[in-house]
């Protein structure tokens, strides 16, 4: 079952986490990352929702790319270039073409009509891909950083509102998910963070590491025939992210690896599928 994260004396999660152990370095880092994110949060700064400049056509691909891609086109009705810049647009068809054919790999049905929520989802720059998969009741994307400043002057929730500006019932939620009351049919997270380092890759305090809680979080908002997909980078990351599923009481449905993402990444995403 769950294990219970270690707390201290009034109740809050005490970090470390027992297990894990920092070096000098890192700790450094986490500090200075946590300025800028305690900043962000105090300032919370948002001017208006801000919206790519769309590509129009995607140039510079493979012709197996290119085929894919027409593919995705039809039978999913998205055009991906129409809304965004060549990168956001390609890493959608990228999303989309893992969800597509892990599903298929794994012959199950994709539940459709229901509600859906995205844990980690940085700016939600996929919203439009999980939305054309799920077409969901409702699509939720939760991230702990909302208010991270771009070199644009907007923030990360302008860019999160841009995303889901025209995308019916979808919404952007500014919160630690360990925190969240939000039941789901399906619940996904792509590249969760289960260890320190990308933690410091992306910028963030490793204050915000807390996978135990995470992951018994979502075990407890998934509804009793409810779905978690998860995508990991490589089969090591899957494999401890596999141990903090089990952890939380979720049980294993089926696994994926992708051959030949559509997008190259340093390792092939692994999909797998959790149910309570
Ligand atoms: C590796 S990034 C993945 C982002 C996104 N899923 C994607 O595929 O581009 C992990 C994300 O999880 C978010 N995150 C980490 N801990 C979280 C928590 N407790 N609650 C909500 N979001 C969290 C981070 O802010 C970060 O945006």
């Amino acid at each position: 079952m769950a294990t219970t994260p270690r707390t201290t004396s009034d109740g809050s999660r005490a970090w470390p986490p027992a297990d894990h152990h920092y070096s000098l370095l890192q700790r450094c880092r986490s500090l200075y990352h946590g300025l800028w994110f305690r900043l962000s949060e105090g300032i919370r700064w948002s001017r208006r929702p801000c919206y790519e400049t769309p590509i129009g056509c995607l140039s510079g691909l493979a012709a197996w790319q290119i085929t894919r891609i027409d593919e995705l086109h039809a039978r999913y009705n998205v055009g991906f270039e129409d809304h965004y810049n060549h990168h956001t647009a390609l890493a959608n068809y990228a999303y989309l073409d893992l969800l597509d054919q892990a599903w298929a790999s794994a012959n199950r049905p994709v539940p459709q009509g229901t509600a859906v929520t995205d844990v980690g989802c940085a700016n939600f720059w996929y919203a439009r891909t999980l939305h054309a998969f799920f077409r969901p009741a409702t699509l939720t994307g939760v991230d702990v950083e909302g208010f991270r400043l771009y070199p644009t002057g907007h923030s990360r929730y302008d860019a999160a509102c841009g995303y889901i500006a025209d995308l019916p019932q979808t919404s952007f939620l500014v919160a630690d998910y360990c925190t969240v009351e939000n039941r789901a049919d399906v619940i996904t997270a792509w590249f969760p963070f289960v260890t320190p380092s990308p933690v410091l890759a992306w910028r963030l305090p490793l204050t915000l590491f807390f996978p135990e809680p995470l992951f018994d979080r979502i075990a407890r908002n998934l509804t009793p025939q409810g779905l978690f997909f998860m995508v990991n980078q490589g089969s090591e990351e899957a494999a401890v992210a596999a141990a903090y599923c089990r952890r939380a009481g979720l049980s294993l449905v089926d696994q994926w690896v992708h051959p030949c993402p559509l997008r190259a990444r340093p390792h092939p995403p692994v999909a797998s599928w959790w149910s309570v």
